[in-house]
């Protein structure tokens, strides 16, 4: 069971109002973490970089603003959301191994601080836009270090066989060809190994192999400004079961490795301040009694919250309020037509019945930000809670808006 209220708001009387399925955003909860990273990097030149994947919402994005945070974005739609939040173009890095040459004519034009670039194309596409807009673009180059970074195969980005980033040879001749390009300065390095990380060791071996390709660098006579460290740092999904290292130590971590380095120093935490700071509040519909196991549908689906389904995540799941009766092992599912549109299997929960309350944990990370029309279930509603207060973020979609966008009568165009 879970304390019915939130952020000292209460939850039974949110759900009544909104409805569900119901995201629920901690304002103080982010608020805390945003803080206490800056605390534990205090005397350091450091940049907070909110990933922006993790969850786009538009009243998340300028609340980390206005805590001095900027934004991680992969594409131009993520630039666009930065930008409408206010975080000004100097506190935007832009990483992504596919950006095009009009992302990067848009994002030189907002004046992007910083291009975190995966491939020597990449190189030459920056340059000759850069040049094209008569401007020079700030960039780093992503290195692969080749780390296990022990988590999920599918949130894995630092091994050899990944698509992210460039071997630390290919990097070298990166910096060698720079040389001759007018429009980069290519000043900086670049590194994320992966998401959910509960371990400090492969964010300290993959610091490692950075740094000691800074001091290569240096030493043949390339200036590097500023090293991005990425993000990475896991949190705690299953609460009887994940430690997640201290935010103090994972900075310690970097004061070690980099210790000798003394320009800026990017993080791009995505997961680590927001998930656990979002509840999915769902109902149940029924429960269905299958002729091999009890199935508990819930009116959250795996369009609302995918990674069940894409990486057999777990979440906690826990009764809103008083729950009595026997513990009871249940499928947890939603309605959307697919097996894989369970959220837990032989879950145990207090004896549930329709119309319960109930709330999926750590869900303000890669959960709304992921969610799509599948089964052509509308958007979900989203609502932040704040000391007591409460306001919408995002309506529910209508159905209007869900199909808004399809053309109904054709227009066939003849070659
Ligand atoms: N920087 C880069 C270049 C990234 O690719 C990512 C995440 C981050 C920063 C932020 O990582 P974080 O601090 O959030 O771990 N959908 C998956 C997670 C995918 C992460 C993608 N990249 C999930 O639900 O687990």
């Amino acid at each position: 069971m879970t304390a019915p209220t939130f952020d000292g708001v209460d939850l039974i009387e949110l759900a009544q109002r909104f409805g569900t399925p119901l995201q629920v955003y901690s304002a103080g909860d982010v608020r805390r973490r945003v803080q206490s990273l800056t605390r534990a990097l205090h005397g350091l030149d450091a940049l907070i970089c909110y990933a922006v994947k993790a969850n786009s919402s538009h009243a998340l994005l300028k609340m980390v603003a206005a805590l001095g945070a900027g934004a991680d974005i992969v594409s131009g739609g993520e630039l666009e959301r930065s930008l409408r939040a206010g975080i000004p173009g100097e506190r935007i890095v832009f990483s992504g191994v596919g950006k095009t040459a009009e992302e990067i004519r848009t994002a030189l034009r907002a004046g992007v601080g910083r291009f975190n670039v995966e491939s020597a194309d990449e190189l030459e596409c920056l340059s000759g836009v850069a040049r094209e807009l008569g401007t020079v673009a700030c960039a780093a180059v992503r290195i692969n270090p080749d780390v296990d970074a022990n988590t999920h195969a599918k949130i894995s980005t630092g091994r050899a066989e990944n698509k992210f980033g460039v071997s630390i040879d290919e990097a070298r001749s990166c910096f060698a060809q720079a040389r001759d390009f007018t429009h980069v300065a290519l000043n900086g390095l670049h590194v994320h190994i992966g998401s959910q990380i509960l371990s400090l060791e492969p964010f300290r071996q993959a610091l490692q192999v950075v740094d000691g390709f800074r001091r290569e660098l240096e030493s043949s006579g390339h200036a590097i400004s500023s090293i991005d460290v990425g993000g990475g740092l896991g949190v705690r999904y299953r609460a009887a079961q994940d430690s997640p290292p201290d935010v103090a130590d994972y900075v310690a971590v970097i004061r070690e490795a980099l210790r000798d380095f003394h320009g800026r120093i990017v993080l791009e935490p995505g997961r680590w301040l927001v998930a656990e700071a979002g509840i999915l509040l769902t109902r149940v519909i029924r429960i269905k009694q299958g002729s091999e196991r009890r199935f508990l549908i819930i009116d959250a689906a795996m369009n609302d919250l995918p990674r069940p389904s894409l990486y057999g995540a777990w979440h906690d799941i826990v009764h809103v309020g008083q729950a009595s009766g026997p513990v009871l092992a249940y499928d947890i599912v939603g309605p959307v037509c697919e097996t894989g549109d369970t959220f837990a299997q032989a879950r145990e929960l207090a004896e549930c019945k329709g119309g319960d309350l109930l709330a999926i944990k750590t869900t303000g990370a890669y959960s709304a930000s992921m969610a799509s029309n599948y089964n052509s279930r509308p958007l979900l509603a989203e609502v932040m809670v704040d000391g007591g207060r409460h306001a919408l973020i995002r309506q529910r979609q209508s159905l209007d808006a869900m199909i808004a966008d399809e053309v109904t009568t054709l227009q066939w165009i003849s070659a």
